[in-house]
């Protein structure tokens, strides 16, 4: 394990300030690093855009520190959402619900919806807490490039466009948080994440699922399919099937590669430890300049979802 990083409260009330002022601050979260700005600050909000060359397609999620923070941001608060806020706050999942008027279409991409969350990770909730402000924040990285699971992944892709990064060390879920719409009764998975679907449903019941195919019939804002990307080229193996040509790194879960590869790195087998691992494991493996990266695909299983559903992501199709 590295050793824990905790910025000083001084370090928390200067980064707060920067948020209060229309800046921006990458900040850790339990399940990547946010690239944060004053949700109620359009101008703040249109540099998050900026700094990730996102297109305004995408809508950000509103992070805060306390459920009543949440209300301020939505404009309905069903039974569905106090009750998983109580079980699953804070922690890796983003309830999508109607917006309120204070929330800028700039932040949720011209819908009338906006997703909040609250963190679980205590330098994020502190953040929150000291800037007193809701914080609208995606992923610190470019977008399409992978998600950061360190400060030094946040330096490295936009280290020169933030206006201060604060270190709370690796991330320990590692992949991002589920989006789950409540917006008028809908409960529906729109990406999955942190919390499974079978958790969610033990709380409100049947969730349902918007497939790929969905996804491609109504390009909703922001589920661009190839996303978390690396920029070297991936490939999804089974049975250690690695390429014959060029070199590369096998990301091993269970089979070991057929033949030589230049790398190999094994996985933790349970699916959170595995995510925990993925994007870290991703970035390092992108930084040798392989021909490819190929990943042995887990299994289908329900545990397995949110991990595949980022693989198939960040694959080469
Ligand atoms: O774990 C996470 O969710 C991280 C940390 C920083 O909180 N954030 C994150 O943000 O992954 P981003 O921007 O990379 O992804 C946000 C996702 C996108 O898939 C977006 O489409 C969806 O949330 N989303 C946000 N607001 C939405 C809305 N109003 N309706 C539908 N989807 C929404
Ligand atoms: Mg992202």
């Amino acid at each position: 394990m590295e050793k824990p990083h905790s910025p000083s409260r001084a370090e928390i009330e200067y980064a707060a300030s920067l948020l209060r002022a229309g800046r921006l601050v990458a900040f850790p979260t339990e399940t990547v690093y946010g690239l944060g700005a004053n949700a109620l600050d359009e101008l703040a909000v249109r540099r998050i855009f900026e700094a990730k060359s996102r297109p305004n397609t995408s809508p950000i999620i509103v992070h805060v520190s306390s459920v009543e923070m949440a209300q301020t941001v939505v404009a309905e608060w069903p039974e569905t959402a106090q009750l998983l806020a109580q079980k699953f706050w804070p922690g890796p999942l983003t309830l999508v619900l109607k917006k309120q008027p204070a929330i800028s279409s700039i932040v949720t991409a011209g819908l009338d919806t906006v997703g909040v969350r609250m963190p679980s990770h205590p330098v994020a909730l502190a953040l929150i807490e000291a800037a007193q402000l809701p914080v609208a924040a995606p992923s610190a990285n470019r977008f399409t490039q992978l998600s950061p699971t360190t400060a030094a992944h946040v330096g490295e892709g936009l280290g020169n466009l933030i206006d201060h990064i604060l270190d709370g060390g690796p991330c320990t879920v590692g992949i991002e948080s589920t989006v789950l719409s409540l917006a008028e009764g809908a409960q529906i998975v729109l990406r999955p994440g942190g919390v499974s679907r079978s958790q969610i449903a033990e709380v409100i019941g049947p969730v349902q699922v918007r497939t790929e195919a969905a996804d491609e019939a109504h390009p909703a804002p922001g589920m661009h399919p190839r996303h978390y990307s690396p920029r070297t080229k991936l490939l999804l193996v089974r049975d250690g099937n690695v390429p014959r040509e060029g070199i590369g790194g096998y990301v091993q879960l269970r089979t070991p590669p057929e033949q030589g590869v230049r790398e190999v790195v094994e996985m933790p087998r349970d699916a959170a430890g595995y995510a925990a691992d993925l994007y870290r494991v991703l970035h390092d493996l992108d930084a040798r300049g392989y021909d490819w990266i190929a990943v042995e695909v887990p299994e289908e299983l329900a545990e397995w979802e949110a991990v595949r559903d980022r693989l198939r992501r960040a694959a080469d199709k």
